[in-house]
């Protein structure tokens, strides 16, 4: 198994999960890790909401002992407030800092934050050295390969992210403009590798363990990233880390399936301060991932829409494994 070192942080060099906003929360990152991401980030939390003492604040920064290693990620367009904001995560002993200017959302980039940030390199590096000055632990930067076709520019801006103080760069081979369409672009990755010497993590369209391994091989990257296709499927980080183990992987069958999400339904309801019913309105979406491919999936995801329990949840994945029997699936 080989390593690689972000700072003094030493990782696994298999697969770690992306930040997710609405998406990759504290079950889901445990559940991962569990499933062998070797790192993991949080939701962006803004640096703002932090310095006016948002009420969320504790339930986005606080980091447990499942999750790491793991990098608390800001956001912001101001460095003093970043800077505030940073030393207000440092008091929930994350392993890394991570600073997102990669968002492409409106809400964000209209305020100069996220993506944005790539437009405005100078600022962009007094963020990463604000931070940096009040950090103690890593600071990575996570963005793009631009703003928009016309304004590609990941290699320069990755340099001077290096050039300030960021102790790894984390790529997302699209543009601001691309959102999340289109390809993302390798070949932007191995660019960056090329032109720093921190550790670079490839990120976008990683959905197998082949894919993984071909971030690996054309970008020559320290650690792959993977977001989206591990919706439903922490089981992907599995086959990753067996592959770099040496270990054999047995796909899940549709019964371990049906356990994970429960599993990770429980875990919801467990990490959430939100009562049952509203947390069961984060987990519907989780469990209709996990639905994907199954006999019936289509009426079976409907009904996710309806779920307002775990013992909900429970009598869908009865059903399902049914269904499945009846049809032969099983
Ligand atoms: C629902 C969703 C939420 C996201 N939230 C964040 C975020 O909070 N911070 C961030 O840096 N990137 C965020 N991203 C971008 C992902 O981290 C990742 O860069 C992108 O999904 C590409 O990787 P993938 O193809 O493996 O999904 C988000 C992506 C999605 C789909």
């Amino acid at each position: 198994m080989e390593y690689i070192y972000i700072g003094n942080v030493k990782i696994k060099k298999t697969a770690a999960l992306a930040p997710m906003a609405s998406v990759a929360d504290r079950a889901y990152r445990i559940l991962c890790r569990s499933f062998g991401a070797c790192y993991t980030v949080s939701e962006l939390i803004s640096s703002k909401g932090l310095c006016y003492n948002d009420k969320k604040t504790a339930e986005l920064c606080t980091v447990t002992e499942k999750e790491r290693p793991m990098a608390l990620q800001i956001f912001g367009d101001d460095p003093e407030f970043m800077k505030r904001g940073a030393e207000i995560c440092m008091k929930y002993s994350p392993d890394i800092l991570d600073i997102n200017m990669g968002c492409p959302v409106p809400k964000v980039v209209n305020n100069n934050s996220g993506s944005a940030l790539m437009k405005d390199i100078d600022r962009a590096c007094e963020i990463v050295k604000a931070v940096k000055s009040v950090s103690g632990v890593p600071v990575t930067v996570k963005f793009r390969k631009g703003w928009s076709r016309d304004s590609v520019n990941a290699v320069e801006f990755a340099a001077a992210m290096e050039q300030a103080g960021a102790d790894a760069v984390a790529v997302h081979g699209r543009t601001k403009d691309q959102m999340y369409s289109g390809t993302a672009d390798r070949d932007i990755i191995k660019q960056v590798k090329q032109a720093v010497s921190v550790p670079v993590i490839g990120n976008g369209d990683i959905d197998s363990l082949e894919s993984c391994l071909d971030m690996y091989d054309t970008t020559g990257c320290d650690l792959a990233m993977i977001g989206r296709a591990s919706y439903g499927n922490p089981f992907i980080f599995d086959e990753i880390d067996s592959y770099f183990s040496g270990k054999p992987y047995t796909p899940p069958t549709i019964e371990k399936r049906m356990e994970v999400m429960l599993k990770h339904i429980g875990l919801i309801l467990e990490n959430s301060l939100k009562k049952e019913s509203l947390a069961m309105k984060e987990a519907r979406k989780h469990a209709a991932w996990y639905l994907k491919g199954v006999y019936g999936a289509a009426s079976f995801r409907n009904r996710c829409c309806t779920l307002e329990s775990l013992d909900d949840a429970k009598k869908l994945a009865e059903e399902v494994l049914k269904a499945a029997e009846n049809a032969g699936q099983k």
